[in-house]
């Protein structure tokens, strides 16, 4: 049956000829290899990715989609609506903006880092939010490095944190920044979020200032958030 004529042409026009033939020990000594390493694969998202992106997006946000696009439409989740902009192949939260760091084995998910050009967040149109929401985090809105790279969201699944993934998936963002010329890569940080304001000072961002954002009982935060950058070395 295998490696008769007919078989040997159908894989040449397959295009398979020159890839190694495995064997079937072969593939299952990697594959339990990985399954013991919880080996991780990144790579640049797809538009199938849609709704995982939207679902570690609204995470990184720390409530603020929740905030602003809570009750807007009847029957609408803010992650749904999060997951139209991310389905679209244009926009800043577009999946062609977006890597991730998925199970080597399962392919499932496990982090996320969204990040395009500071200069994209001035043609975004807030006309759809209520007035008192937009204006409500209008101090955010204006706090930008405009000239930078913007690293809009990272976020890692609980299970996974403290495995270096939010570090590898900076890193990609680093190097988007890098490839596009930019000198810095800018973020904001929830000032409560210690956890995350570390990760990033460990990795040399620094506060460039704070927006004032006030507590609200759905907005649920103290301190504001913090406008943090670091300098992006130019092509080695
Ligand atoms: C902030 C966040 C993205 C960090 O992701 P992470 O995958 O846990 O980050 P890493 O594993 O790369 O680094 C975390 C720590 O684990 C340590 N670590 C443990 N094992 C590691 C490994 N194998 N390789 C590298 N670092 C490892 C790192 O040293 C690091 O410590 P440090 O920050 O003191 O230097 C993650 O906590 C998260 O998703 N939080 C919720 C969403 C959020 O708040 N996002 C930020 C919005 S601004």
């Amino acid at each position: 049956m295998f490696g008769n004529q007919s078989s040997r042409t159908a894989v040449a026009r397959s295009g398979l000829v020159g890839f190694p033939n495995l064997g079937m020990e072969t593939i299952a000594r990697r594959t339990l290899k990985a399954v013991a390493a919880g080996e991780i694969s990144y790579r640049a998202a797809t538009f199938t990715d849609f709704r995982e992106l939207a679902r570690f997006i609204s995470v990184a946000g720390g409530g603020l989609y929740e905030f602003l696009f809570g009750d807007l439409f009847p029957l609408v989740s803010p992650t749904s609506l999060l997951a139209i902009a991310v389905a679209s192949p244009r926009g800043s939260l577009s999946y062609r903006n977006c890597f991730v760091a998925v199970d080597a084995r399962t392919n499932a998910v496990m982090g996320v880092a969204n990040a395009f050009p500071a200069e994209f967040l001035r043609k975004e149109n807030y006309a759809v939010l209520p007035p008192r929401r937009r204006s409500h985090i209008q101090p955010m809105l204006e706090l930008q490095d405009w000239g930078s790279m913007f690293l809009n969201a990272l976020a890692v699944s609980d299970q996974h944190q403290g495995r270096g993934v939010g570090a590898r998936l900076l890193a990609w963002a680093e190097d988007r920044a890098r490839r596009a010329g930019f000198k810095h890569l800018s973020l904001h940080a929830w000032a409560d979020n210690i956890k995350a304001v570390n990760f990033y000072k460990a990795r040399g961002y620094v506060a460039q200032a704070v927006a004032e954002i006030p507590y609200h009982p759905r907005l649920r935060h103290g301190g504001g958030s913090i406008l943090m950058h670091r300098k992006i070395d130019g092509p080695g």
